[in-house]
């Protein structure tokens, strides 16, 4: 059978349809719900001030608009898709009815560097929030030793691996002393418990921590424009100039550090995607999922942009390089101490929900890729009470905690902004594919423009993939050629579609 044989979008509905395994409970509010729970998290709360430090000054503000309309346009490619085929497996099964199973593979082995780098990357942030939340709310100290990762990178020294042909550099781990991250590891395995339980109960306690994020986030937006307009000589001063030069360095300032900043940020926007995963278990996904995807995109940028004004206004952008920035820049305004303990309680409960729903996605994935024969039919068993895949459920829970418990930030945060930008950039070439070969299929949604919308989708996300640093496209190649190894080793050998055209 030919690598690029796809399977058709009716079999694809009838088996959305057909399959009732999955418990179809999630209304339109739940997964706007799901997608702001899985959005808002380290994005805003550390890098925006980080990289309004280092790249792009005030105009950290325009990086985010960049970034927001490359994922605005890829949001609606998503949107027609998930409305068409509302099956699990996302980006990978719409690939699967477009590119081909090589293709198709080749998604879903990048959807697990996305969704199964996140939780654990963004497990490392919440640990060093809460850690702090302990020891400067309720006066204890969590030993070192237990709250970082016992691996990090050397970035100062480069090594090379022997491949014969060529030589790969890389720099290599050196051990930090510390045992394990063990507050990652535990918010992991709670919320592994909770996804095992229920996708009902997982979307209950997302919806409790999104109405906590987002009531906190636009208190700061309430506090910060009172102080721009009752301090606005000050606000102005900060905000000037609104673009820096550019040092002369690539990047740093200027246009070109507007655009590393879009690329820094984009991980902010990182999540609206996997409410497509949740589709099969959506009421009237036809209808609910572009409304679910594009409304908390929507949502979710104007709260960046406005926030990330109000940051540049409250506190020159060259003090915000810190790992709270929100927080810091709300005591430089005078805010209230009480402000500062609810922004934190806020960013511990806006981290929960980016880990939970990217725990919840990257099963799902699994059990699509199972149910086509592609991963081991074990993966695509359903729990007989539960009615969530448990098995993929539990696999994701001990995968991440192991990688959020000995990881460290720097290696995964860029890793997972790659492989989501290569998503990105495949379902939006999958959109003008199918809208070629299959023109008349009923689209419950339609991406609007099309090739325009696409087109502008891949290069946005394409120019911000090329920004990334040499070392995270290396892991990116690296992570799938191992992909193509278990495909013609394992998958294709025992692909459903395969076996059905011998
Ligand atoms: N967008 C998510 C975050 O910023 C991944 O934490």
């Amino acid at each position: 059978m030919s690598l690029f044989q796809t399977k058709s979008v009716a079999l694809l509905q009838a088996e959305a349809s057909g399959d009732q395994r999955l418990n179809k409970t999630l209304t339109a509010t739940n997964l706007v719900s799901l997608g702001i729970g899985a959005i808002i998290g380290a994005g805003i709360f550390v890098l925006s001030g980080q990289a309004a430090a280092q790249y792009a000054g005030p105009a950290i503000a325009i990086s985010f608009v960049i970034s927001g309309l490359g994922c605005l346009f890829a949001g609606l490619c998503y949107a027609e898709f998930a409305a068409m085929v509302p099956i699990a497996g996302s980006a990978y099964t719409y690939s699967y009815a477009t590119l081909g199973e090589f293709f198709a593979w080749i998604i879903g082995w990048d959807l697990i560097l996305e969704y199964l780098f996140t939780a654990p990357t963004v497990a490392v942030g919440w640990s060093s929030h809460f850690v702090t939340f302990l020891k400067d709310f309720c006066g204890v100290t969590v030993p070192a030793h237990l709250c970082n990762a016992p691996f990090d990178v050397d970035l100062t020294r480069t090594e090379y691996l022997n491949l014969g042909l060529f030589q790969l550099p890389y720099h290599p781990f050196v051990s930090t002393g510390a045992l394990v991250n063990f507050p990652a590891v535990a918010i992991i395995v709670f919320l592994t418990i909770l996804l095992y339980i229920g996708i009902k109960e997982s979307a209950n306690f997302n919806n409790v921590m999104v109405i906590t994020k987002v009531a906190v986030l636009l208190g700061v937006i309430g506090f910060g424009l009172w102080y721009i307009f009752t301090h606005f000589a000050a606000a102005k001063a900060n905000w000037t100039p609104f673009i820096p030069a550019n040092t002369g360095v690539d990047g740093q300032y200027g246009w070109s550090g507007i655009l590393r900043g879009a690329g820094v940020i984009f991980f902010a926007y990182i999540g609206f995607d996997a409410v497509s995963t949740s589709a099969q278990e959506a009421k009237n996904p036809q209808r609910d999922m572009p409304r679910g995807i594009i409304g908390s995109l929507i949502i979710c940028t104007v709260l960046f942009i406005t926030i990330s004004l109000v940051l540049t206004g409250m506190q020159k952008y060259t003090q915000l390089n810190n790992a709270a920035p929100v927080v810091n820049a709300l005591i430089n305004a005078g805010a209230p101490a009480a402000l500062r303990f609810v922004v934190e309680i806020a960013a511990i409960a806006g981290l929960s929900s980016v880990i939970l729903v990217m725990l919840m996605g990257q099963p799902r994935i699994f059990f699509s890729m199972a149910n086509d024969g592609l991963l081991p039919s074990a993966f695509a068993k359903v729990h007989p009470r539960f009615k969530t895949p448990y098995v993929t459920t539990i696999l994701t829970g001990v995968l991440a905690a192991i990688i959020g418990g000995c990881l460290p930030l720097s290696l995964l945060g860029e890793l997972v902004s790659i492989g989501t930008l290569l998503a990105f950039v495949i379902v939006c070439a999958a959109i003008i594919v199918l809208r070629y070969k299959q023109p008349d299929l009923p689209r419950p949604f339609k991406t609007p423009l099309v090739p325009l919308v696409p087109i502008l989708g891949i290069l946005i996300c394409g120019a911000q993939m090329v920004g990334l640093p040499r070392d995270t496209w290396i892991r990116l190649l690296v992570w799938m050629a191992i992909g193509i190894v278990i495909y013609f080793g394992y998958s294709r050998r025992h692909s459903k579609l395969n076996n059905a055209a011998k």
